[in-house]
């Protein structure tokens, strides 16, 4: 048996979902750089579902069902309001996700109409639940979901209670597109081996939360924000760089499983900041940024990853880090369930071997003897 730690380097499936080749990063075929100037969410969730950009029609009726299937029930609600307040987000809104399933009559029809028509609903309602949780943390009624809004608006809406400014809702509409799919990374490679032992797409979405929370992956941006305040000051950059790269430990946001010489993501996140910082007047995050950039890929040849440079664009948003990684889940949620649509539609159960380290030949002594 030849053991490959982590899985690294190893061909697990075949998809036709999105690739990544000598650094590039395609959708469906599809430059990241051109859909990230482009498309919408919708259109990309759209592209990632069915294989290609939707026509106004298409776009039309996805729309629709997105706006239709927004609201979560009661029960859900009620539910989130006995979680503790200070719980960890991503933890809450896994089981948030998870409950979903029990107030939805079809979640266990494996028809591929049924899983799509649930694909589409798990994207509606994941805004929606986090924007919930956000508020009921704070004391607050969550708000119902806004009719005939986009994702990025009825988010922003859900959470802040009022009509969000256009800049913010375009510069959170890119951060979701580049989000959206990442090949077969932890939380997608999570969904799809749940999904494979044929169970319900609810239960490939909160195996991906689970993967996804973990600070090796989507809860970098968390980690990478709680730095940047750490640090607190651009004179306060260096010296906690150096301290870093001297303990030798890790500095969340940079370095990637695929990505040895850049992540194509991270330069339309670094423009996004700059031009928040620049419209807010206040450019010290960004600054913070690119210097602790320029130090670690001095002196490590470490690239930042999508991570780093999000928690700047959000924190300009106006929007508190134990949102971030939940953010990440409303983007990836499209990702996710394209990818568990693709494994139902040619599956086999994802079952590896171990090479076995243990103890041999041993006998069971009597429980008195031992
Ligand atoms: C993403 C990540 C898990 C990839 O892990 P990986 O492919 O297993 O790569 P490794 O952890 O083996 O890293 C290879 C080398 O680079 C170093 N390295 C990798 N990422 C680093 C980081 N963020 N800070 C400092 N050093 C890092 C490792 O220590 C290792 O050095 P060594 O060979 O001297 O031991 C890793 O880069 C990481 O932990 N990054 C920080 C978390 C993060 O931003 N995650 C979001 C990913 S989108």
């Amino acid at each position: 048996m030849t053991v490959t730690k982590g899985l690294e380097g190893i061909v697990a499936t075949t998809s036709s979902i999105s690739s990544i080749v000598d650094g590039v990063l395609t959708y469906r075929g599809f430059d990241i750089d051109d859909l990230a100037e482009n498309a919408s969410f919708e259109e990309t969730a759209y592209l990632l579902w069915f294989g290609s950009l939707p026509t106004s029609a298409e776009l039309e009726t996805l729309n629709r069902d997105l706006s239709a299937f927004a609201p979560i029930p009661e029960q859900v609600i009620e539910q989130m309001k006995l979680y503790p307040k200070d719980t960890n987000t991503m933890a809450a809104l896994r089981t948030a996700i998870s409950s979903l399933a029990l107030y939805d009559d079809d979640a266990d029809d494996m028809s591929r109409e049924a899983n799509e028509i649930k694909a589409v609903k798990l994207q509606a309602q994941l805004p929606t639940v986090v924007a919930a949780l956000a508020r009921i943390r704070k004391g607050l009624e969550p708000v119902a979901p806004k009719e005939g809004a986009s994702i990025a608006e009825n988010f922003l809406y859900m959470l802040w209670g009022k009509q969000p400014d256009i800049v913010s809702v375009k510069a959170l509409d890119a951060a979701l597109v580049l989000h959206a799919d990442h090949e077969l990374n932890a939380s997608t490679f999570a969904g799809r081996v749940t999904v494979a032992t044929l169970s319900d797409i609810y239960s490939g979405v909160t195996s991906a939360i689970g993967a996804l929370k973990g600070p090796l992956h989507g809860g970098a941006n968390e980690a990478v924000m709680k730095m940047l305040e750490e640090i607190g000051s651009l004179d306060a950059v260096e010296p906690f760089v150096r301290g870093k790269l001297e303990r030798r430990e890790k500095i969340m946001g940079f370095g990637h499983r695929v990505y040895k010489n850049g992540d194509p993501r991270a330069k339309h996140l670094m423009k996004m900041s700059l031009e928040l910082g620049t419209m807010k007047g206040d450019t010290t995050l960004y600054e913070m940024s690119v210097k602790i950039e320029d130090l670690i890929t001095g002196q490590k040849g470490l690239k930042p990853n999508v991570d780093f440079y999000s928690a700047s664009v959000y924190t300009q948003l106006g929007i508190e880090r134990e949102l971030f990684t939940p953010i990440f889940a409303i983007s990836r949620v499209s990702g996710w369930t394209a990818h568990i649509l693709e494994q139902l539609g040619d599956n086999r159960i994802i079952r590896p071997r171990a090479e076995y380290t243990g103890l041999v030949e041993q006998k069971y002594v009597p429980i008195e003897q031992r």
